[in-house]
């Protein structure tokens, strides 16, 4: 169905039942990234007691993300935003075990109340000091999905962005997995995938967020306010009913 995100698509509305939106996110780009980043570099296990943290968790990718998480077995899933009602909304709507706001709390120690087994598996979106906070408290052997970095865009570096000594050091001594993901080039898994996450969202067993904002007018603000937090799950402009 997806041949290429490079090209024009013919999308089956019944895998969205009927919800067009969610070709964008949850069942399109967004639940691909979420769900083949997990499978590809997650090692996620079931039964192996794993803890998941995601950061940007309670975006596009992270919710999903975090959702997948559960679902593919990780025993406990802590979310890291950027506002208590987002953190509300991940616990309450979401199902995830803790989250932590970062603007408001003491993210390490946070962290090791919500994480007393330290962090196996972690998703990140945004890169920076949350991450090498994260990774400080992973374990042996863990796993990042390095999804995006999105707290070093507006600068001048590479990407991905270069680490600090101290958070290289503790990946090489505890042998932690950090591999580029870029859902482009695991396309040919994109049909399955989706049928999986129509399934999940069908289902009920993930639940799908999104900011709306309406009129194509509209879409400068709403990209900037979504680079800036103001979005809860997919930032959508609806330009028609
Ligand atoms: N690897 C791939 O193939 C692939 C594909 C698609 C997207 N991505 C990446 O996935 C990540 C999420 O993208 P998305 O489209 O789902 O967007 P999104 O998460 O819906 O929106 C971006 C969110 O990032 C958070 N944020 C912004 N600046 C931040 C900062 N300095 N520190 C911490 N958090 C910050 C904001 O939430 P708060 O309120 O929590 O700050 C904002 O809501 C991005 O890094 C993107 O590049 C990767
Ligand atoms: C799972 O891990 C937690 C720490 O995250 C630990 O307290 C608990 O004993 C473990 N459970 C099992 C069955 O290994
Ligand atoms: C390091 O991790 C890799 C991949 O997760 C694993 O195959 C390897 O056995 C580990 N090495 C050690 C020394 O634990």
């Amino acid at each position: 169905m997806y041949q290429s995100f490079r090209s024009v698509k013919l999308v089956d509305p019944q895998l969205v039942d009927g919800h067009l939106s969610y070709f964008l996110g949850a069942i399109g780009i967004t639940g691909l990234t979420a769900l083949l980043g997990i499978r590809e570099k997650g090692n996620v296990t079931k039964g192996a007691n794993q803890t998941m943290v995601v950061s940007g968790a309670a975006g596009a990718c992270g919710s999903i993300a975090g959702q997948i998480g559960r679902l593919d077995g990780c025993v406990r899933v802590v979310g890291i935003c950027g506002s208590d009602e987002k953190c509300r909304a991940l616990v309450e709507d979401l199902g995830f075990s803790a989250a932590i706001n970062y603007r408001q709390e003491d993210v390490p120690a946070r962290l090791k109340e919500c994480c007393p087994g330290g962090v196996d598996v972690y998703f990140d979106n945004v890169g920076g000091t949350i991450s090498d906070t994260v990774i400080a408290q992973m374990n042996n052997g863990g796993h990042v999905i390095l999804c995006g970095q999105i707290s070093q865009y507006n600068k001048d570096v590479p990407y991905p962005p270069p680490l600090s000594d101290e958070t290289q050091d503790t990946l090489r001594s505890k042998n932690i997995t950090r591999e580029r993901f870029t859902v482009l080039n695991y396309m040919n898994k994109a049909d399955a995938a989706l049928c999986e996450l129509s399934q999940w969202v069908k289902s009920g067993q993930i639940k799908v967020l999104e900011t709306v904002v309406n009129g194509i007018g509209s879409m400068g603000d709403a990209f900037c306010s979504m680079m800036k937090g103001g979005n809860i799950g997919k930032q959508i402009i609806k330009i028609s009913e």
